[in-house]
């Protein structure tokens, strides 16, 4: 049997507080361990020969949380692309960025956008940080956006799903093809609903600060094992 490939992996990077929690450590800690995980699972996604690794780092709900465990969250891009950018660059990796980067502080988002820049002549692995992203709010903006058009005659009225993607902040990458989410809820919680349509789901028991390059690439052994037929019939 031919082997599938799995270009695009998507990650809900769950259960770092109570990690940390267990280590009788404060949240923030589990959220800077959790933030050393991206680094170690983007190289081996890369050598495992992911093209597009989709990472949610901060969703539309999470405002929701404490004031200072927000704070943590919007200050921990900068120690990460400062730590890690110029071996990214080094490695070929373009860094993207999805999400409504307006209502973020003006640093974090400074920091993103420049992360964004500095790779863009990249062509190896595309990480995604999905940042201030809720798949239901991408929905309705992509959906004003085709209404507008068609206001305004740029668009005519009757899209297709192709041509609807295309209003997606996800529009230059493929459909996810396995979406994994650690820390043992089986919940998708507003992450890529759209672009998750065919994929494979893959939920783990370890918390994102345990999850490991060895069970990615079970993960992805398993998407490999399964027979995905796009709602047609099995040969
Ligand atoms: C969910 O775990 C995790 C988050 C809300 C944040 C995830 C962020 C990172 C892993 C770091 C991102 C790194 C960069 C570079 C942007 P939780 O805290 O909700 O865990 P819990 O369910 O145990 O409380």
């Amino acid at each position: 049997m031919e082997t599938r490939e799995c270009k695009h992996v998507a990650i809900i990077m769950d259960g770092n507080g109570r990690w940390a929690k267990k280590q009788g450590k404060p949240r923030t800690a589990g959220h800077l361990v959790g933030s050393e995980n991206v680094h170690t699972i983007a190289i081996a996604a890369n050598e495992l020969g992911v093209k597009y690794l989709t990472l949610f780092a901060f969703s539309t709900e999470n405002w929701k949380r404490s004031k200072e465990e927000v704070s943590y969250l919007m200050g921990l891009p900068d120690i990460f692309f400062k730590k890690y950018m110029k071996e990214f660059i080094d490695r070929g990796y373009r860094i993207r960025i999805i999400g409504e980067l307006e209502d973020l502080p003006k640093g974090t988002r400074q920091v993103l956008e420049d992360a964004e820049e500095e790779s863009k002549e990249n062509t190896g692995l595309n990480l995604i940080i999905a940042m201030n992203y809720g798949s239901q709010r991408e929905l309705v903006l992509a959906a004003n956006q085709y209404a507008k058009d068609v206001k305004e005659g740029k668009r005519e009225l009757g899209i297709n799903e192709e041509e609807f993607s295309q209003y997606l902040m996800t529009k230059d990458f493929p459909p996810v093809d396995l979406l994994i989410r650690t820390s043992g809820e089986l919940r998708i919680s507003n992450f890529l609903l759209w672009q998750i349509a065919y994929a494979e789901l893959c939920f783990v028991k370890e918390s994102w600060p345990e999850f490991t390059p060895e069970i990615l690439k079970k993960c992805i052994e398993n998407y490999q094992q399964r027979d995905r037929r796009f709602g047609g019939v099995s040969e």
